[in-house]
């Protein structure tokens, strides 16, 4: 495995999540597509909540159980967070949304010190809870996330819209989130730009009129596709690329654009997620965005 040009993990001494915590102003550094550990910041859970860190709280059909808040939609506003895929009585199930709604607000109130150039602008998506073991799911080769991809969706069009997220470790037997990291954005789209082909036209239409799609598949959205398809069907490229294996220890904190970072989960259970969401134009440097970047190696729009 190479390890030389692989992304960077950055680390970090908060201990804190609110205003207190030293780290302050890091927009070029998570913009730049680093992965940022805060190895000293773990989330506490309270007394009534250790019982959650058990896969029977999952109602087997999702992988996660989710909290849906109403910036999920890049376009969207906030109403109150509707969970999914738990099981439980209705007590259980309000202690369950108790934690994960605690953990969204912290990450949030986190991320906006971190990232003051992204007040007014960050809006909060989905918060998942993963109480299921990485190694024990079986999926399509498209769903296997155990092998390096950046973040895109069939269903679901960003438009460029980015996707940052803020993951925890909880798992209370030691055991650590093991992810590898691949090589940087711009190296991997010159990888496999040279193979991808325009969207065939009146695709996106298609694809928006008989509901594949929530809204249009734009080129950016095709070729963010292409690209997650790529290298996860490419067994050379998962096995000898640049890429370096991070561990997240419980207590573990870490902040990344997934977009942008290629990234796989390769083992590890009980760990919360926070996803935001920030347009292109809120970017501290909007040229570092993979929109941006994939329009410069084009020589076009992507829209
Ligand atoms: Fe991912």
């Amino acid at each position: 495995m190479s390890t030389i040009g692989a992304t960077r993990v950055r680390e970090f001494p908060d201990t804190t999540w609110a205003d207190d915590g030293p780290t302050r102003g890091v927009e070029a550094v998570v913009e730049a597509g680093e992965v940022l550990r805060f190895p000293y910041l773990p989330f506490a859970l309270i007394e009534s909540e250790l019982r959650f860190r058990d896969p029977r709280w999952a109602d087997g059909k999702a992988k996660n159980i989710s909290l849906r808040w109403g910036g999920n939609q890049p376009d969207g506003n906030r109403p109150d967070g509707e969970m999914r895929g738990a099981a439980g009585t209705p007590a259980e199930l309000a202690g369950l949304k108790a934690m994960i709604t605690r953990y969204a607000d912290q990450a949030e109130a986190f991320a906006l010190r971190l990232f003051p150039h992204y007040r007014g602008h960050l809006r909060r998506g989905n918060t998942s809870f993963r109480p299921v073991d990485v190694a024990g799911r079986e999926t399509s080769w498209r769903q296997d996330d155990t092998r390096l991809h950046v973040d895109a969706f069939p269903s679901n069009p960003m438009h460029g819209t980015r996707l940052l997220r803020v993951f925890c470790n909880v798992n209370p037997s030691g055991r650590a989130r093991e992810w590898r990291v691949g090589e940087p954005f711009e190296a991997h789209a010159k990888r496999y730009l040279p193979m991808i082909q325009r969207p065939w036209p009146g695709s996106a239409w298609l694809l928006e009129k008989t509901g594949i799609t929530k809204r249009r598949r734009t080129e950016y959205d095709h070729v963010m596709l292409q690209l997650h398809d790529r290298a996860k069907a490419d067994a050379d490229f998962q096995r000898n690329s640049p890429q370096a294996r991070a561990a997240f220890a419980p207590g573990t904190t870490w902040v990344v654009f997934s977009d942008q970072v290629l990234h796989a989960a390769m083992g590890g259970q009980h760990m919360l997620e926070q996803t935001f969401y920030l347009d292109v134009a809120d970017q501290q440097e909007p040229t570092t965005s993979p929109r941006s970047t994939l329009e410069r190696l084009l020589g076009r729009e992507l829209r």
